[in-house]
C-alpha cells in the first residue's frame, strides 16, 4: 500500500474548494458477523485493496455520513452535532441491512481524525475540516444478500465553500425527467445509490445553465422535496414578519442536520417556521405575486445558499431581486456563529475536541 503524498501545497490551503484537498489520516474499522467490530485504527489515508466482486461495488450496500469541524472563537476546533450524524449512520446502516456503528465508536473516530489533522486548519480559520464516514459491504460475494463483512472509514478534507468561495446564488432546474426519492425507497438516509442517479439530471441542469436540480415528489411530480442534496426553505414577507417554510419531511426527503439546525434558529431569531408541502406552481406564482421573497438551499456542504432564478417547463422566474436576502443572511450568520462559537450553544450541538 502506499501512503499519499503530503498534498498541502499553499494553492489547495488557499482555496481548498470541496472533496480534493484530502487530509493524511484516516481511521479504519472492520466488522464480520462473527466477530463484531474490530479496533478502530488511526492511520495514513492510503488507497485501499479490495476484492473486485466486493458486494459494496456491486449492489451498492453502502452509506455514509457528512459533518464538520470549526475552528471555534478561541481558537479550539469543536464538530458540529456529531452524535447527531452518528444516529443517522446508524438508521441509514439498518434500512440496508447492514451493523450500525456504534456511537461511541463514530464519535472516536471524528475526535481521533480532527486531532491528526487540525493542523489543515491552522492556516484559515474560516476553512472547516469536512468528515466523510463511510460504511461499505466488503464481503467478496456475488450472491444478492447482505454482506457479513463490513468496512468503517472516517476520512476527512478541508474544505472552503461548495459553491466556490463566493455565496452567490445559484440557479436551478426543476427536473421533470427524474426522481430523487420514490415512498418506501432510500430518500430518507444517506446512502451511496441516492446520489449517483442523481447526476444525469445534475448534468441537465448544467446543459440548462443551471447549478443544481430541484427534485419533485415521485408520486404527483408537484411538491417541492430537495434541491440536488440539499434541503430548501422559502421565506414568506420580509422584515420581521419573515416565514419560514421547508417542505415537510414526509419519508422521501433526507433529514438534513443543517435543515433541523435552521428551523431552531430561525426560530430563535424571532421568525415563525413550519414544515409544509409547497408544489412548484405555487413556488412560481408566490415568487412572481412577491408573497415568497427568499429561498435557499442549505446542507453541510452548501451551509446556506441563496437559489436565485429557477428554469421550469412552464418558464423561468426569478425569486427577489435574484440576489441573496436579507433573512438568508441572516441565517446563515447565525448558524456559523454557532459553528464556530461566536455565539451561546444553548442545544448543545457543539462538541469540543481537546487537540
Ligand atoms: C452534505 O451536504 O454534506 C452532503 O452530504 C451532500 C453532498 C453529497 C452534496
Amino acid at each position: 500500500m502506499t501512503t499519499l503524498v503530503d498534498t498541502r501545497p499553499s494553492k489547495v490551503m488557499a482555496n481548498p474548494g470541496h472533496g480534493d484537498a484530502f487530509t493524511d489520516h484516516m481511521v479504519t474499522a472492520h466488522w464480520t458477523r462473527a466477530d463484531g467490530w474490530t479496533v478502530p485504527q488511526l492511520g495514513p489515508l492510503v488507497n485501499l485493496s479490495m476484492h473486485p466482486g466486493m458486494i459494496g461495488l456491486h449492489y451498492a450496500q453502502v452509506v455514509f455520513e457528512g459533518l464538520k469541524a470549526f475552528v471555534q472563537a478561541d481558537g479550539s476546533i469543536a464538530a458540529f452535532r456529531p452524535r447527531d450524524n452518528a444516529a443517522r449512520f446508524a438508521r441509514s446502516a439498518a434500512r440496508l441491512a447492514m451493523p450500525e456503528v456504534p456511537a461511541s465508536m463514530f464519535l472516536s473516530a471524528v475526535e481521533e481524525v480532527v486531532r491528526a489533522d487540525a493542523d489543515w486548519l491552522l492556516d484559515n480559520p474560516q476553512h472547516t475540516l469536512y468528515l466523510r464516514p463511510l460504511l461499505y459491504a466488503s464481503e467478496a460475494q456475488l450472491m444478492l444478500r447482505a454482506s457479513n463483512e463490513y468496512t468503517f472509514l472516517m476520512m476527512a478534507f478541508l474544505a472552503g465553500g461548495f459553491f466556490g468561495d463566493q455565496v452567490d446564488p445559484v440557479s436551478v432546474l426543476v427536473s421533470r425527467d427524474f426522481t430523487r426519492a420514490v415512498p418506501g425507497g432510500t430518500g430518507n438516509v444517506k446512502c451511496a445509490a441516492n446520489y449517483g442517479p442523481s447526476l444525469l439530471a445534475q448534468r441537465q441542469a448544467q446543459e440548462a445553465g443551471c447549478q443544481q436540480v430541484v427534485w419533485l415528489d415521485a408520486a404527483e411530480h408537484r411538491f417541492i422535496e430537495e434541491m440536488g442534496g440539499m434541503n430548501l426553505f422559502f421565506v414568506r414577507g420580509s422584515g420581521a414578519d419573515a416565514r419560514l417554510v421547508t417542505p415537510e419531511l414526509t419519508g422521501t426527503l433526507l433529514p438534513g442536520m443543517t435543515r433541523n439546525s435552521l428551523l431552531t434558529i430561525a426560530a430563535r431569531e424571532g421568525y415563525a417556521v413550519s414544515e409544509e408541502r409547497i408544489t412548484v406552481d405555487e413556488w412560481r406564482d408566490q415568487c412572481l405575486s412577491g408573497a415568497i421573497t427568499e429561498t435557499f438551499a442549505c446542507g453541510t456542504a452548501a451551509v446556506v445558499t441563496p437559489v436565485g432564478r429557477v428554469r421550469d417547463r412552464d418558464g423561468d422566474f426569478m425569486i427577489g431581486t435574484g440576489t441573496m436576502g436579507a433573512v438568508t443572511r441572516r441565517l446563515r450568520a447565525a448558524l456559523l456563529d454557532v459553528q464556530h462559537g461566536r455565539t451561546a450553544d444553548p442545544a448543545g450541538w457543539l462538541h469540543p475536541i481537546t487537540i
